[in-house]
């Protein structure tokens, strides 16, 4: 019976049960059956199959709303630029158009207001729409009013700017929340973006990873027709591999995960052969950030190696220039050389860890983190990494205890 509830969750919401874990629908399914008072879960399908309305109690009970303001804080300061760019090309003929799907609590199109506020942008030169299939977290979003949870990273200065603190967390200005639309909407959705405009920027960060292959496919097809040709995608870091595979361009900008569609190619003047196969272009790989010191402040959940300033960084250096440039199998080498002459070491796994990632072999990345953590228990970038692999497999708590490990004091700044 269960098989028959993973069925319909992924057909409603694309929910892959491998990605996610069977525990976590498992855990979901017996919460909603305690909650209506159906211990038969035979008893329970019927009700679920025939119920629209316990489908989506469903799909609030199931689904990952993790999030948090300015993750991945490069994204940020990257949309800054480009939406200043992209203002001018436009040359005022009209604001910008942003979105945000999956929007969750709020966390992610708010810290898009707020970049772009900051820029110096008026609220008129933009608006963002922003998504979710989940009514409860876009419920969260229009109160505004955030917890110690939603402020994960360092510097802090935005929530001094936009923020009043009160009873309960800290409430979000309403010049802020004003840019932003918040409405229902599924991803899977065919209609979705029926009759819209496209995008000048879109995010769709951390939905993927729980979808299957074919359901990637035809979300990343979706999106990329939904994009304007001049326009920016952003997805998570675990995502990047998924976007160059369907032909998007990495903008070349570390720590950002922002791709744009890439250039048509010219057409041959060879006769049209419609019936042959086309090949299509090389997969371009992930970019990677090179090694940073320890010391730089903004880093919520970094990708960089956290290395002492010594040779080592230029063998990290390289191997980061390698694997931005396409050439992963180099860069593999580079760290297999690196373990033979200097012996196991937490860099050379967690970069095998990422270069795994990159491949989309995420069993041989973990074991690559876990390695790396084993020789560097602090090891943030492993940790986050492997934490969020263990949270796509349907682990939270595991997830939450590296995350935690991730943020003490002696790797990483806390509010
Ligand atoms: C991990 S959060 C990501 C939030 C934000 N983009 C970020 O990266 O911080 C995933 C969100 O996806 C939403 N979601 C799941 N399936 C969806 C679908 N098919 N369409 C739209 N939203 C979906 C969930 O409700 C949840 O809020």
């Amino acid at each position: 019976m269960i098989e028959h509830i993973e069925r319909l969750l992924k057909s409603r919401i694309g929910l892959d049960a491998e990605s996610i874990g069977r525990s976590v629908i498992e855990r979901a399914v017996r919460q909603r059956m305690n909650a209506i008072g159906q211990p038969a879960i035979e008893h329970y399908w019927t009700t679920l199959s025939g119920s629209p309305r316990e489908q989506q109690a469903l799909v609030e009970a199931v689904v990952v709303p993790e999030t948090w303001f300015f993750r991945y804080p490069e994204s940020f300061n990257a949309l800054a630029g480009l939406a200043l760019e992209r203002l001018a090309q436009l040359g005022g003929s009209r604001p910008l158009r942003l979105i945000s799907l999956p929007c969750s609590s709020g966390e992610e199109p708010y810290s898009i207001a707020m970049a772009l506020l900051d820029a110096g942008l008026a609220p008129s030169q933009f608006h963002i729409d922003a998504l979710d299939v989940s009514d409860k977290v876009l419920e969260l979003a229009r109160r505004g009013l955030y917890g110690r949870n939603s402020f994960r990273g360092q510097p802090l200065d935005f929530r001094q700017r936009h923020f009043h603190e009160q009873a309960g967390g800290f409430l979000l200005d309403a010049r802020v929340r004003a840019c932003v639309s918040l409405r229902t909407g599924n991803l899977l959705d065919p209609g979705l973006f029926a009759g819209q405009a496209p995008y000048d920027f879109i995010f769709c960060r951390n939905l993927l990873i729980y979808f299957d292959r074919p359901t990637q496919v035809r979300v990343l097809e979706s999106l990329k027709r939904q994009l304007h040709k001049g326009g920016t995608l952003f997805i998570g870091p675990a995502e990047a591999s998924l976007a160059s595979q369907s032909g998007l361009q990495a903008i070349g900008r570390q720590q950002t995960f922002a791709f744009c569609l890439a250039p048509a190619r010219p057409v041959p003047p060879q006769a049209p052969q419609p019936s042959a196969p086309r090949l299509r272009p090389p997969p371009v790989a992930r970019p990677i950030a090179p090694a940073r010191p320890r010391s730089q402040p903004s880093a919520i959940a970094p990708v960089v190696p956290v290395v002492p300033a010594t040779r080592a960084d230029d063998a990290w250096q390289t191997v980061a220039e390698l694997a931005n440039a396409g050439r992963t199998e180099q860069a593999w080498q580079r760290c297999q050389e690196h373990l033979q002459t200097h012996g196991p070491s937490a860099e050379a796994y967690y970069w095998l860890g990422l270069l795994s990632d990159v491949q989309n072999n995420v069993e041989q990345a973990c074991a690559y983190y876990r390695k790396a953590i084993y020789l560097d228990p602090q090891h943030r970038e492993a940790l986050t990494h492997l934490a969020a692999h263990l949270q796509a497999q349907g682990d939270p708590n595991a997830a939450q205890r590296l995350y935690r490990r991730a943020q003490t004091p002696e790797v990483g700044k806390r509010d």
